[in-house]
């Protein structure tokens, strides 16, 4: 246990959402599967502490966080690691601690080969139905408390799920 109300923005990428939750004046840090995405977030956001690691892997101390986000970085995993993962996310949190996860809904996965910027990649995305992903949860020991859905575009539906361990 640490005396500090720790925040870990899982699957960070550049920082955006880490850097948001500093500005509030909350503990915040980010995790990254890719260094790239670290460099960057290091570069944009000098004295906030980001971490290359894995969601599926997290080296964090059980109960050592206050609260984890991770947003729009399921969407990456697959379902057995995602699984796996929500058990982790389990025990590092405190017991009176959140978790907030951001998700695309549907229920199919896409291979992408190209980034927003055009670079060639090769990343599937997968959507989720929000019953399965809370679920899940509820295996992992979690208790959801809001769920929530937003629709960006026509074609493009958004899962948000705060969730918090379940007592006892
Ligand atoms: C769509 S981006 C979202 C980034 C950020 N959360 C945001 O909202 O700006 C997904 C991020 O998840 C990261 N990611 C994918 N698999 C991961 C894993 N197993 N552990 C940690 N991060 C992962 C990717 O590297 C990428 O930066």
């Amino acid at each position: 246990m640490t005396d500090t109300d720790w925040l870990a923005d899982v699957g960070c990428g550049t920082g955006r959402v880490t850097a948001h939750l500093h500005g509030l004046g909350l503990p915040a840090f980010g995790v990254d599967l890719s260094p790239g995405m670290i460099a960057m977030a290091r570069r944009d956001h000098p004295g906030i502490r980001f971490d290359v690691g894995s969601m599926t892997d997290l080296d964090l101390a059980d109960s050592s966080v206050t609260g984890l986000v991770a947003w729009f970085s399921i969407i990456h995993v697959p379902d057995e690691e995602v699984r796996a993962a929500f058990h982790r996310f389990r025990r590092v949190l405190r017991p009176e601690g959140a978790l907030l996860l951001g998700f695309f809904v549907g229920d199919d996965s896409t291979l992408r080969t190209e980034g927003y910027g055009g670079h060639p990649m090769r990343v599937y995305v997968h959507r989720r139905p929000v019953e399965r992903i809370a679920e899940w949860l509820e295996q992992a020991g979690f208790r959801v408390e809001v769920s929530m859905l937003h629709h960006p575009s026509e074609t493009v539906t958004g899962g948000m799920l705060i969730a918090r361990p379940r007592r006892g």
